[in-house]
């Protein structure tokens, strides 16, 4: 028996000694082998993989970074002892446009161990100066159809005379664009280039081409449509934003094996005409007249003569920028789950799914058929097709037919929020077979999932995904439907941190936070929408407390999920500017004046003869998110070390919280506006001294009694509401709330058959009436925020605030509810954390994952450690498992390293 031990420590050991661990995930900004970057010094990151060994750590690196071209060094770190993976800043030779560049790394683990290099990694660097481009802005040559504007289409034929190596084209547009060369789409992405702040930002992409180029003739076609730029944009029917022309500049170059370059750039020799896209507006929808196709069209053969030339342009390109963030790409796909008649005798198609995107249809017919399909969320009461909700927003795509054989349709330079589609003039009956909905959104890669024992809560899940899914279209919007479609600061704000748990959104905000700082008001004032389409310096449309605060929880969020400085210290003058604004508002250090949105969308009743209405004062609320940006700007001056900030925000702070106590809060604790939301951001944002803090929590916990156990909350409210219950010992109640299926809760649309999150807690009322078509989204993310706390604290899956980015990492599940079984899996930078946990008769078993070149405090819901066992060995002899020195009341907490981790202990 003893042999058959030492036999068992020896292999054991062995086993060790010979595992090695792995690099592999390599990331330069955040992506994985980026064709098109244009930061001067780039940051690398790599994750380890150590298997299910526990405790390995990164002790040391080495990094080599080359040129592709001519192979020579540009970059070598030597050996350096740091347990950093995450953003090693590139501090070589200068890096140059257009080249790529070749990377690998390896590491030491904390066994002393080398692994073997890294396979090689890559990136290419863009334009990194204005000068390096040698396109020349155009626009078309004809004069435009003013009213109805189709897509111009330009061309240009040219002849590659040897054979080419490497190919790269960099483009982007006043509006929005697709190319083509000989023939075939230009890389898969669409809206591009996405929508920035344009006349500050306007970003280009780069695509690899070297497949569709010959030796030969060969031809290059782009076509525009109006987007953001000049389409319709705002619910006030405001066309041309930012400029009336449309203009597109394209700059292809190639490479020859034997070393030699060409370009081949848009410019005065270029050709124009229009095609079959007669009309696409983003609200509209688009109209395609297959009859006025131009067959290849961007092919050398394509004789065109008969076209107009094109008008060049001297539009800057000192704005022009790499693209950050992941474009727009095509994802899941829906057939008709349901084709019927309603009542009115309309034909419609459900999908199943409210989605953003469009339909692709075949269909075969007569030249001049036309067929138009227009797009709804849901059917009213009746069970007819509903359209009031989108106001202005006509979401309808019109298809002419040019006959002779099977076409297949989907639309350009246009998206739609639907699950249903209305068909008009489709002479047969239709077919599921001809008709696939097609989701679109920013191709963020899915990072986390959370599953339970409860299916109406995996079905909120599911709906706060799908909401994401649909409002994450290369800006976070507050609806994808109605004539707005806009960057709601408060919508975002309230949903970022849920967000980072379900797709890593690093670079999506890094981008759009970009887009915060450049329309930032000068007065420090952040608008309401970003990009700002709505005011400007001379008429602010901003300031709302909320919602301008965006501009500092974001950046925070982000720092915290990514442990990413850079970003913070990238907006951290825009984070300074919004808080000097309040300050500047404020007097005696209150901040009670200005327009505020305030808990939007807060539980109300319509005759409130007694005051049930939850409504909370705008300026406790103001006061309250003036002290939380504050607060975060202490945090972030003290993670950027600018300890002078720092002492002056503290300062600050205190004077804040005092002004608030004395203007809200009675001697008692009760505060002025004696609801939810009220007493919700007071205790999230430490503004009641300790010894007023609980029984505040009673009072909250009290309220939600009253209302027969349901949330009263807004916009502003809700995303706080369970995580200061459960903060507070009143885990129960956040429970009853989550699990709630009246109005108003969560459950409740899930229950009335929501696939996404609405914008009202009643989007549709009990009774099946609808909430007023001038404002009910049926796919608004904000109240999904409680996704967070489903991560954060049913799961238990957080980072500590001292090792951002999950480099130190809090499991602290936190069962309850009837919930049985919990299963939470999160991809974050250094890979995956798990935490499960399950109800097993009498005993709780939680299951965690923690990975390499992290650590991990670990939370047993336990009242001592006697009874807890880690892979049935007693927790006291559990391997790489030590107790951690801190006493949380319930809870009995360990420190671990990387490994995977089964604790049984008796169901609390
Ligand atoms: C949007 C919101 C936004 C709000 C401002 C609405 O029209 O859809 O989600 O935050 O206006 O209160």
């Amino acid at each position: 028996m003893r042999k058959l031990l030492l036999l068992c420590v020896a292999f054991h050991v062995s086993a060790i000694c010979l595992a090695q661990v792995k690099v592999q995930y390599l990331q330069t900004e955040n992506a994985v082998n980026p064709i098109c970057i244009d930061a001067a010094n780039p940051r690398f990151s790599w994750q380890l993989d150590a298997g299910d060994k526990r405790g390995v750590m990164q002790t040391a690196y080495e990094l080599k970074v080359s040129s592709a071209k001519g192979k020579h060094e540009a970059w070598k770190t030597g050996k350096v002892s740091s347990d950093q993976s995450m953003y090693i800043i590139y501090k070589g030779e200068p890096l140059a446009s257009g080249q790529k560049y070749i990377w690998q790394v390896r590491v030491w683990d904390n066994a002393g161990k080398a692994s073997a290099w890294s396979e090689p990694a890559s990136f290419g660097v863009g334009m990194l100066n204005a000068a390096d481009w040698k396109a020349k802005w155009i626009t078309p040559g004809f004069v435009e159809d003013s009213v109805n504007r189709p897509s111009p289409l330009f061309r240009k034929g040219f002849s590659l005379n040897k054979k080419v190596a490497s190919a790269m084209v960099y483009i982007t547009s006043h509006g929005l664009y697709e190319a083509q060369i000989n023939g075939k789409r230009v890389g898969d992405a669409f809206l591009t280039p996405g929508w920035t702040t344009y006349n500050k930002r306007l970003q280009y992409q780069a695509y690899d081409v070297t497949n569709l180029l010959q030796t030969g003739a060969n031809a290059v076609g782009a076509t525009l449509g109006s987007g953001w730029y000049r389409g319709h944009i705002g619910f006030s029917n405001q066309k041309n934003y930012y400029g009336k022309d449309i203009a597109l500049l394209l700059q292809l170059e190639v490479t020859y094996t034997d070393g030699s370059t060409e370009s081949i750039a848009s410019d005065d020799t270029w050709k124009s005409s229009t095609g079959p896209v007669r009309f696409a507006e983003i609200y509209a929808g688009a109209t395609i007249d297959n009859r006025m196709q131009v067959k290849n069209w961007s092919t050398a053969a394509f004789d065109d003569k008969s076209w107009s030339g094109v008008t060049v342009k001297d539009y800057t390109k000192n704005t022009l920028v790499a693209t950050v963030n992941e474009p727009v790409r095509k994802h899941e796909t829906f057939k008709p789950v349901k084709i019927f008649k309603t009542p009115k005798g309309e034909e419609v198609i459900d999908f199943g799914q409210n989605l953003v995107g469009w339909v692709q249809m075949k269909v075969s017919g007569n030249a001049g058929d036309t067929i138009r399909l227009s797009h709804a969320e849901i059917l009213d009461k009746p069970g007819n097709f509903y359209t009031d909700n989108l106001r202005a927003a006509r979401a309808q795509d019109i298809y002419v037919l040019k006959g002779g054989g099977e076409e297949t349709f989907e639309p350009q330079f246009t998206w739609q929020g639907f699950r249903y589609i209305k068909v008009e003039g489709y002479k047969k009956d239709l077919n599921a077979a001809a008709f696939t909905a097609i989701a679109l959104y920013s191709d963020m890669k899915p990072t986390g999932t959370f599953t339970s024992s409860n299916d109406m809560i995996n079905k909120l899940q599911h709906n706060i995904q799908w909401g994401q899914k649909g409002n994450f279209l290369d800006v976070p919007t507050d609806c994808p439907q109605r004539d707005e479609r806009l960057g709601w600061t408060g919508d975002a704000q309230v949903f970022s941190r849920t967000a980072t748990y379900n797709m890593n959104v690093h670079n999506f905000f890094t981008k759009w936070l970009k887009d915060v700082a450049a329309d930032q008001y000068t007065s420090g004032s952040v608008p309401f929408v970003i990009p700002d389409v709505l005011g400007n310096d001379k008429n602010e449309q901003g300031g709302s407390t909320g919602w301008s605060d965006v501009s500092v929880i974001v950046p925070w969020n982000m720092y915290l999920a990514y442990g990413d400085k850079q970003i913070l210290e990238n907006q951290y003058s825009s984070m300074k500017a919004w808080v000097k604004y309040m300050q500047d508002k404020s007097k005696n250090d209150l901040w009670n004046t200005g327009f505020h949105f305030g808990d939007w969308l807060f539980y109300s009743v319509n005759d409130d003869t007694d005051g049930t209405s939850a409504i909370t004062s705008k300026f406790l609320i103001a006061q309250c998110f003036w002290a939380h940006s504050t607060q975060l700007m202490i945090d972030a001056a003290r993670v950027l070390g600018k300890k002078d900030d720092e002492a002056v925000y503290t300062a600050s702070l205190a004077s804040i919280k005092k002004a608030f106590v004395n203007e809200y809060v009675t001697p008692n604790g009760l505060i002025s506006s004696d609801t939810q939301t009220a007493y919700v951001l007071a205790l999230e944002f430490d503004m009641l001294p300790e010894n007023l803090r609980q029984q505040a929590s009673d009072r909250l916990a009290n309220n939600i009694r009253r209302y027969g156990n349901h949330l009263t909350t807004g916009f502003l409210g809700t995303p706080y509401l369970c995580h200061v219950l459960s903060r507070f010992n009143h885990a129960d109640v956040a429970y009853r709330l989550l699990l709630q299926d009246t109005y108003p809760s969560w459950l409740y649309p899930v229950k009335m058959g929501a696939t996404t999150i609405w914008e009202r807690w009643d989007g549709i009322r009990p009774d099946g009436s609808l909430e007023t078509p001038t404002m009910n989204s049926y796919n608004h993310y904000a109240y999904g925020a409680i996704g967070d706390w489903m991560y954060r604290v049913v799961a238990g899956i957080d980072t500590k605030e001292e090792g951002p980015g999950y480099k130190q990492i809090i499991i602290k599940p936190t069962p309850g509810g009837n919930m049985t079984n919990i299963e939470a899996d999160y991809n974050t930078n250094y890979g995956k954390v798990s935490s499960h946990w399950k109800i097993d008769g009498g005993n709780l078993l939680m299951h965690v994952e923690i990975p390499a070149n992290t650590t991990a405090t670990v939370y047993i819901p336990a009242a001592n450690a006697a009874g807890i066992t880690e892979k049935g060995v007693a927790l006291s002899s559990a391997p790489g498992v030590t107790m951690a020195n801190e006493s949380t009341t319930g809870y009995v907490a360990v420190n671990v390293g990387s490994g995977v981790y089964d604790f049984s202990t008796a169901k609390p």
